[in-house]
């Protein structure tokens, strides 16, 4: 039997005697999006329930980290710990302290990209599906926005709101490279392909996407358009979810892997199956959270859904 076969039944197994769930996010490994109970978007994973005794995080850091605070009586293991994220590693607790004092009045809107301890001091967490939502709906025309700049553009355009940036230049890695004449080269290539773009892409990439959101939002806007064909901007991983969801539509890269290191991120591709199997058999790496950090941020949390709720 081939490893990889091998190495998913074993995983299952182990799912099955330890009374644990992998959550995936969408931009996993094809064979970690097998093995996953629920894949998703960020926020999504975020807010799910379940039964089980232990959570298997098959995603970066500060996404393991969100799931520890929302979740205190599961134990949640990181397959990597060292799985970081360039845009949750961009902003620490004293800077936005620091912002805070420099605009009292202004509420604080953090991206889900950042770790516990920054979430902790920030009033409403948003994913990119949600931050226009918000920001609109707060009742202050400035607002302390971080870390991705991008996404800071991009809500600010869209609803002619102040937008303070923290930090100023927050970006990710991988969506940072992309640029208007890659979107023609792709369109070139694919003209018959419509172009959808994660909003951590740079603002003459969002101007020229037919359809602007989170990875989820992608997958539902796949699923419902009367296209077959799409380039896709962003990591080349969520290539595999939407061929998983939506199996009967056509899905191209903007950059593959040949053309760019930066199609795939560094920290995603670092979560695999055999680090899947190593975390549940020995339970590590436990993530923990102090209680008092997690109930914060878990606040934010619930304050920032009483928002959506809200007409
Ligand atoms: P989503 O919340 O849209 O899944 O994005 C997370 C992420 O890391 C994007 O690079
Ligand atoms: Fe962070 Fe970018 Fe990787 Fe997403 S793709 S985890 S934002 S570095």
């Amino acid at each position: 039997m081939p490893k990889i076969e091998e190495l998913i039944n074993e995983i299952k197994k182990l799912k099955k005697e330890k009374n644990a769930v992998i959550l995936g996010h969408n931009y996993m490994d094809y064979s970690v999006q097998l093995v996953s109970d629920f894949t998703g978007d960020s926020y999504d994973l975020a807010l799910k329930k379940t039964d089980a005794k232990i959570i298997v995080f098959a995603g970066v850091y500060f996404m393991a980290e969100q799931a520890a605070a929302l979740n205190p009586d599961k134990k949640v293991l990181s397959p990597d710990p060292n799985a970081g994220c360039s845009l949750s590693d961009s902003l620490d607790p004293e800077t936005l302290k620091r912002y805070k004092e420099l605009y009292p009045n202004a509420p604080v809107v953090l991206y889900v990209n950042t770790s516990i301890y920054t979430k902790a001091l920030a009033d409403y967490i948003v994913t990119s599906s949600t931050a226009v939502k918000v920001v609109k709906k707060l009742n202050s025309d400035v607002i302390i926005f971080g870390p991705d700049a991008n996404l800071a553009n991009y809500v600010e355009r869209q609803t002619g709101k102040k937008i303070v940036k923290v930090p100023p230049n927050g970006r990710c890695i991988v969506h940072a490279n992309y640029t208007r004449q890659l979107v023609e080269l792709a369109r070139r290539k694919y003209p018959n392909a419509i172009l959808m773009a994660h909003p951590e892409s740079p603002l003459e990439v969002l101007q020229a996407a037919d359809f602007v959101g989170s990875t989820n939002q992608m997958i539902q806007f796949a699923k419902e358009s009367k296209y077959n064909e799409f380039i896709v901007a962003t990591e080349i991983g969520m290539i595999n979810a939407l061929q998983l969801k939506v199996p009967n539509k056509k899905f191209y890269p903007l950059v593959t892997t040949e053309s760019c290191a930066c199609a795939r991120c560094p920290y995603m591709a670092m979560i695999t199956l055999e680090k899947i199997k190593r975390s549940l058999e020995e339970e590590i790496y436990e993530v923990r959270v102090p209680l008092e950090v997690a109930q914060k941020a878990k606040e934010a949390f619930e304050r920032t859904v009483r928002l959506l709720e809200k007409s």
